[in-house]
């Protein structure tokens, strides 16, 4: 099973927006067809910074929503277990987990799912992906992260690339029907390159929220420069 580039997701992450006009700007995102709205959530323990929580969820969540898009949350926080029932409620339809912070990634994967969120599984650059093979069946999305996570704004690693090709090995094997997301330092200049490894959703922060363009054209040229990838039919 091959990904086609008609159904790439671009998934604009917050971290990067102005805070002051964080609505204004979602809603441009939106406007201009993004089908996630990326949220990342750090708890300064987990990784060296603090972001958003559930109450940001929460006012975003209506507007996502109305668009017909996806609330995607991105939980960079110990024992993530604690906080799923509150980000669920709060309106998250898919709730990522690092793998490497939670003491039983399985049971997590299906509570998220109890609470009628979508599960997802992620991990650092550096953590073996065999760390997360097992997950596959609990999990509902699979996030490669190509930067280390904590901040916006950094180098994508290219390591991503073989990552993304592996997982999605799995997953055609498999027969499974789960997203692959890729996360970190993503912009026009790598999105064909991802997509042809098999990517079927695209995060990016700086490059849409802070690009020398308005944010719904940045959205565009993304979804263009994805469309643009090698995938034979
Ligand atoms: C990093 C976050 C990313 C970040 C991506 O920890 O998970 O979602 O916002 O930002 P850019 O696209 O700017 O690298
Ligand atoms: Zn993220």
């Amino acid at each position: 099973m091959r990904v086609m580039p008609s159904t790439i997701k671009i998934a604009p992450s917050i971290l990067a927006a102005d805070f002051l006009h964080l609505g204004d700007q979602v809603a441009q995102a939106l406007e201009a067809g993004a089908e996630y709205i990326h949220m990342d959530v750090m708890d300064g323990q987990f990784v060296p910074n603090i972001s958003v929580g559930p109450v940001v969820v929460e006012a975003l969540a209506p507007m996502v929503h109305k668009a017909g898009a996806v609330v995607d949350v991105h939980l960079m926080i110990e024992e993530p277990e604690r906080f799923v029932p509150q980000f669920a409620l709060a309106g998250a339809d898919i709730i990522t987990i690092q793998v490497e912070a939670s003491k039983d990634v399985f049971g997590t994967l299906k509570m998220i799912r109890t609470h009628k969120a979508r599960s997802g599984l992620t991990l650092r650059p550096r953590t073996p992906l065999l760390s997360i093979q097992a997950g596959l069946p609990y999990a509902d999305q699979i996030l490669v992260m190509s930067v280390e996570p904590g901040f916006g704004g950094q180098k994508f690693l290219p390591e991503a690339v073989a990552r993304i090709k592996r997982i999605r090995e799995w997953l055609t094997a498999a027969n499974s029907m789960a997203e692959l997301e890729v996360d970190g330092g993503i912009s026009t200049a790598n999105a064909a390159t991802l997509v042809e490894a098999g990517a079927s959703v695209l995060v990016a922060g700086v490059s849409i929220f802070r690009a020398a363009v308005p944010i719904g054209d940045a959205v565009r040229a993304l979804r263009a420069a994805a469309l643009s990838a090698a995938v034979p039919s």
